[in-house]
């Protein structure tokens, strides 16, 4: 099975440190049989210049708003636009497959929002969410979704 592609931003670090465990996780699964696939990461800043993705990949989307409350009145994506940017680029929405979203849920209604927009946006499944940095169970359970989805999209 071809490596699992995920692109993803992060400003603090925690979904880079989530990426990392992931990673870490697909290895082992891949030691004990080859059919759990590994990850490949790529992250995406301010910096990054848009390719032409070829493959299919997962958004891995932290969440950062100002403004509003989620529910009745308005609210402004700020930090992570360059992902957004990197997925509208070209034909690169094509490729996504699905969304996974990251926050804290102290910001109720908002909790994930942004996630959640990409995936109506670029038409993908919101396969999943978790807070922060993640925990060892979020791994292995967003794993297994992930693993699924992929199983299909390269059937
Ligand atoms: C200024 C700011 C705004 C945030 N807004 C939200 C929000 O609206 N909804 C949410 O679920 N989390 C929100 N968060 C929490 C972040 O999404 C969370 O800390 C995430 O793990 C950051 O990922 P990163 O460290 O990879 O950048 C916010 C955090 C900051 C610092």
């Amino acid at each position: 099975m071809a490596p699992i592609n995920i692109i993803y931003t992060s400003i603090e670090g925690n979904t880079r440190a989530f990426i990392k465990r992931l990673s870490a996780y697909a290895e082992q699964q891949h030691a004990l049989n080859e059919d759990n696939p590994l990850i490949t990461s790529k992250e995406i800043s301010d910096q990054t210049i848009p390719e032409d993705e070829k493959e299919p990949f997962f958004a891995f989307v932290p969440t950062y708003l100002t403004g509003g409350n989620g529910i009745d009145s308005g609210f402004t994506e700020i930090m992570t636009n360059a992902l957004g940017e990197y997925i509208e680029s070209g034909d690169n929405a094509k490729y996504c497959v699905g969304v996974v979203g990251s926050g804290n849920r102290n910001f109720n209604e908002q909790y994930c929002l942004t996630a959640r927009k990409y995936a109506k946006q670029f038409n993908a499944p919101f396969l999943a969410d978790y807070e922060l940095r993640g925990t060892s169970r979020d791994a292995e359970h967003i794993y297994a979704i992930l693993r699924d989805r992929w199983n299909e999209v390269h059937a």
